[in-house]
C-alpha cells in the first residue's frame, strides 16, 4: 500500500512541474561545452548527464513490440521479455482500445527494467509490399496507423514512460536507407506520410520523436528544418525532443539549426566539439542551441521524476495479453463451406509445415524481442483438442526449400487426414530491417508443397505468418486462409483459438494483399535508382491505388471474414447539407445475423463527387470495431469534421474544404461498401484565388468573382452577338471549350490591339481587390 503510495505521487509529482522551466534556469547556468554535451547520447543507450547540475541520464531501448534491453548492440543479448504481435499484425486488429493496453503492458516492463524511453512506434507508410520492415510498420492507410499508433503512444506513456515515434519522415525502403533521398512532393507528403505522424503528435504528444536515416527532398531528415522545425514543432505543436536514429547524423551544427535535439549514439565527443565550434565562429546561434537544450533536458527531467522503482512485470498475465492481441490481429481470408472453425467431429488432422512446431513470430534487426516463452499452434492445438489425433510432417526446412522425401512425407499425412493444416510464410531470412525484399513471393518450397498437399486432400487450410503481403498461387485450390501475421511469441496459442472457434477471428487487413507484383504502385521503380526514390504515385497508394486503377487484388485493405455474419443498413445523418463548420454525423446500423458471437470492423470511407485536383476513389476516415451477439444490433455513429472532407492545398500550404458534394460510404472493407449518404458541404473557407496574367480563363468563369470579367472577353469576340441557329450555338460552345485552358494574358496578343496590358492590369486589380 505504502509503495503504491509512492507510484502516484511519483506520478503526480511529474504531472504538475513545469520541467520546462526548471530546464532553462539549469541551462542558463551551464558552460558552452556542458551544453553541447547534452546535444548526443553518452553511450549507445544512454544520454549524458552533468553531475555538478543534478542532471540525470536516462535509458532508451527498442522497440515496438516488446523490450530490447541490449547491452552494446548485440541483438542476442537483451533481457528477456514479452513478445508482442508486430505492428504489422496490430494495425490489423483495428482496436486502439487493445493497442492501448498492448502500450501500458509494455510500459510496465520499461519500468520494471529502468527504461525511460521506449523506441516505438514506428507509424512509417508501407509504399511497397516489398519495403524489408513492413512487419514494423501499421499500415498503407494514415488514418488506420495513426490510430493505432496515438492509442500505442497513449498506452505506453500513462505508465510514466515516453515513447519515440519513428522514422520520421518519408523512411519507406531499407535499400540504401543511410544515403537515399526520398523525393516526395508537397500534397503527397501531408495527405500520405505525415498524418500518422500529425495525429498522434496532436493527440498523444509522444515524448520524442525519431528522424530517419534518409533525406527527404535532398536534404537530410537530421538536419531537415522544414521537418524537424516548421512542421513538427511549429505547425503541430511537438513539445517533445526528436532524437535521431541511430548514425542518422550527418552534419551536426547543421542539425541543431534544424531542429534536431539529441544525436544517438554517443559519438564519442566530436560532434559536441562540431558545436561548440559553430557557436563560436558564429555559424550557429547560442539562443538557438540553448532553446535546443532545454526541449531535451524539459523531457529528461520528467522522464526521470516519472520512473516507479520496485516494478515487476507479470509475464505469464503479458503472455495472456500477448495471445489475446495475436487473437484479435488473425484475419480470416478464405473459409469455403465453413471449413472452420475446426468441426468437433474431425478426430483425424494433418498438421503440415515447419511454423506449426517453430514458429515465425518476429522480425530480424533492431525490434528483435527475447520472448520469456514461445506457444506453438501444434503444442496449444493439443492442447485445445482432446481425442483429436494430430499428426505433424516438417514438409520443408528453416530456409523455406523442400525435399522429396519432405514432400512424399507430407503429401502421405494429408492423405490419411480428414482435414489439413498447412503452416507456411516467409522464413527469417525473406524480412529484416535492413534489406528489402526481392519480390513478393513465399520461397517455392512452401508454394509447392501447399499445391502437392491441396490436390491430395481438398479439407486444406493454409495458416500464413508473414510480415508482409505474399502472393498466394495456390489461392483457389485451398478451402481456408488464415492470415496470422508475425503473432509475437503467443502467436500459436492465437492460432490454435482461431482454428478450434474458440477465438471468433475479427482482424481486417491493414495492407492490400495485391496478385503480384506488376500490379503495385511502385511496381516500376522500387526502391531508388542513383540515390533517388521518386514517389511518382504521389497520394495513390494502397488501396487508393488499387482502387483509382481498377485492379482487382487478392484481397482488398479493410478485408477479412469472421465465423458470423453481419448485415449493414439504415444509414442515416443528422445534417444532409452542412457548412464544413457543422459537426456532421452519420449513422449506421450493423448486426451480427449469424449464430456465433463476433466482433466486426465498421469502416467510413469518403468519396469527393466532383473533384478539382486528382483524388482517390475512396479514403478511409474513421473505423470502429463492436462486439456483437448473434441476433443483436448496434447503432454506429461517427462524428466527421472539415478535415474529412478536405484535400491538401500545395499554393495555401493548408488542408482545404472545397464545396461540393461528398458520398459518404460505409461497410466491411474498402471493396464492400454497401451504405451510402450524400451530403453537401458548402466550404466558409475555400481557397481564395489570387488572379494572375496566368489564370486560365476556365478559372475566372468558375469563380463568383472572375464570371463577369469571362463574359466580358468572351462578348468581345463574338462582338456580342446573340447564338440563334443550331449553328450559332455549336459555335459558342466550341469557342467556350477553346477558351477555357487559355491564360488572360494570351488576350493581348489575340484581340487585334483591343485587349492592352493596361486593360489586363485594371482587369486584375480589380478582380483581387477586396
Ligand atoms: C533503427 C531504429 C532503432 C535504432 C536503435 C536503428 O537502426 O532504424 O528503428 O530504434 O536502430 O536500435
Amino acid at each position: 500500500m505504502l509503495i503504491m503510495g509512492l507510484f502516484v505521487t511519483a506520478t503526480a509529482l511529474a504531472q504538475t512541474i513545469d520541467y520546462r522551466e526548471k530546464a532553462k534556469k539549469l541551462v542558463s547556468q551551464m558552460t558552452l561545452e556542458e551544453k553541447a554535451s547534452l546535444c548526443s547520447g553518452e553511450t549507445a543507450w544512454s544520454t549524458q548527464g552533468i553531475a555538478r547540475l543534478g542532471i540525470p541520464s536516462i535509458f532508451m531501448t527498442d522497440g515496438p513490440h516488446g523490450l530490447r534491453k541490449a547491452e552494446g548492440f548485440d541483438f542476442t543479448n537483451s533481457v528477456p521479455a514479452t513478445c508482442f504481435p508486430t505492428a504489422s499484425a496490430l494495425a490489423s486488429s483495428w482496436n486502439p482500445a487493445l493497442a492501448q493496453k498492448m502500450g501500458e503492458a509494455l510500459g510496465i516492463e520499461s519500468q520494471a527494467n529502468d527504461v525511460q524511453i521506449l523506441l516505438g512506434p514506428g507509424v512509417n507508410m508501407k509504399r511497397s509490399p516489398l519495403g524489408g520492415r513492413n512487419f514494423e510498420y501499421f499500415s498503407e492507410d494514415p488514418i488506420l496507423a495513426g490510430n493505432i499508433a496515438t492509442a500505442f503512444i497513449k498506452g505506453v506513456q500513462s505508465q510514466g514512460v515516453g515513447t519515440s515515434m519513428k522514422h520520421f519522415a518519408a523512411n519507406n525502403q531499407e535499400f540504401e536507407r543511410m544515403t537515399n533521398s526520398s523525393n516526395v512532393d508537397e500534397r503527397t507528403l501531408n495527405e500520405i506520410y505525415f498524418p500518422a505522424f500529425e495525429m498522434a503528435v496532436k493527440e498523444a504528444q509522444p515524448w520524442t520523436v525519431m528522424c530517419s536515416y534518409n533525406k527527404l527532398n535532398g536534404v537530410y531528415a537530421s538536419e531537415n528544418k522544414y521537418l524537424l522545425n516548421d512542421v513538427l514543432k511549429e505547425k503541430w505543436g511537438f513539445k517533445g525532443f526528436v532524437v535521431s536514429d541511430w548514425g542518422a547524423v550527418n552534419d551536426r551544427p547543421l542539425g541543431v539549426n534544424a531542429g534536431l535535439n539529441l544525436e544517438m549514439p554517443s559519438n564519442g565527443g566530436f560532434n559536441n566539439q562540431k558545436i561548440v565550434e559553430a557557436v563560436k565562429n558564429g555559424t550557429l546561434a547560442e539562443a538557438r542551441l540553448n532553446e535546443i537544450v532545454i526541449e531535451t533536458l524539459a523531457i529528461t527531467l520528467k522522464a526521470k521524476d516519472s520512473h516507479k522503482k520496485g516494478i515487476t512485470a507479470d509475464k505469464s498475465k503479458h503472455n495472456a495479453l500477448a495471445r489475446q492481441v495475436s487473437g484479435e490481429c488473425i484475419v480470416l481470408l478464405k473459409n469455403d463451406n465453413e471449413i472452420l472453425p475446426l468441426a468437433s467431429s474431425t478426430k483425424k488432422i494433418a498438421v503440415i509445415g515447419a511454423f506449426a512446431k517453430t514458429p515465425r513470430y518476429q522480425g530480424a534487426g533492431s525490434s528483435q524481442v527475447k520472448p520469456t516463452q514461445i506457444e506453438n499452434a501444434f503444442d496449444e492445438l493439443q492442447k485445445l483438442s482432446k481425442g483429436v489425433s494430430l499428426t505433424f510432417t516438417p514438409g520443408y526446412n528453416s530456409d523455406g526449400t523442400t525435399t522429396e522425401t519432405m514432400m512424399s512425407e507430407a503429401v502421405l499425412n494429408a492423405k490419411n487426414a480428414e482435414t489439413v493444416l498447412i503452416f507456411a510464410g516467409l522464413p527469417d531470412i525473406y524480412e529484416s530491417e535492413g534489406y528489402d525484399r526481392q519480390n513478393m513471393d513465399m520461397p517455392d518450397g512452401h508454394n509447392k508443397l501447399i499445391e502437392a498437399v491441396a490436390k491430395t486432400n481438398k479439407n486444406t487450410v493454409v495458416i500464413l505468418m508473414n510480415g508482409s503481403a505474399v502472393s498466394m498461387p495456390w489461392k483457389k485450390d485451398v478451402s481456408g486462409i488464415i492470415e496470422a501475421h508475425l503473432g509475437g511469441q503467443a502467436g500459436g496459442g492465437a492460432v490454435a483459438d482461431v482454428l478450434t472457434g474458440k477465438v471468433n477471428p475479427s482482424g481486417k487487413l491493414s495492407e492490400t494483399f495485391p496478385v503480384r507484383l506488376e500490379d503495385t504502385p511502385t511496381a516500376i521503380d522500387f526502391p531508388s535508382k542513383d540515390g533517388n526514390a521518386n514517389y511518382g504515385e504521389g497520394i495513390f497508394i494502397g488501396y487508393r491505388y488499387y482502387d483509382k486503377r481498377k485492379i482487382e487484388p487478392n484481397f482488398p485493405f479493410g478485408y477479412g471474414l469472421s465465423y458470423t455474419t453481419f448485415s449493414y443498413s439504415d444509414i442515416s445523418t443528422n445534417t444532409a447539407s452542412a457548412k464544413d463548420t457543422d459537426a456532421v454525423i452519420i449513422s449506421v446500423k450493423v448486426k451480427n445475423t449469424g449464430k456465433t458471437a463476433g466482433k466486426e470492423v465498421v469502416q467510413l470511407y469518403v468519396h469527393e463527387q466532383e473533384t478539382e485536383v486528382t483524388r482517390p476513389e475512396n479514403e478511409l476516415k474513421h473505423f470502429e470495431k463492436i462486439s456483437l451477439n448473434p441476433g443483436e444490433e448496434k447503432t454506429v455513429s461517427f462524428h466527421l469534421t472539415s478535415r474529412d472532407f478536405a484535400y491538401y492545398n500545395t499554393a495555401l500550404h493548408e488542408w482545404v474544404t472545397k464545396s461540393g458534394k461528398f458520398d459518404i460510404r460505409v461497410g466491411a472493407s474498402s471493396r464492400d461498401l454497401p451504405l451510402q449518404q450524400t451530403i453537401d458541404i458548402q466550404s466558409t473557407k475555400s481557397a481564395e484565388i489570387v488572379f494572375t496574367r496566368n489564370t486560365l480563363l476556365k478559372v475566372f468563369k468558375k469563380s463568383p468573382k472572375g464570371a463577369p470579367i469571362y463574359e466580358m472577353l468572351f462578348k468581345g469576340i463574338t462582338n456580342g452577338k446573340k447564338a440563334v441557329t443550331e449553328e450559332d450555338k455549336k459555335g459558342e460552345a466550341f469557342l467556350d471549350a477553346m477558351l477555357g485552358d487559355m491564360p488572360i494574358s494570351k488576350f493581348i496578343l489575340m484581340s487585334g490591339g483591343k485587349f492592352t496590358e493596361e486593360k489586363l492590369q485594371a482587369v486584375l486589380n480589380s478582380v483581387n481587390s477586396n
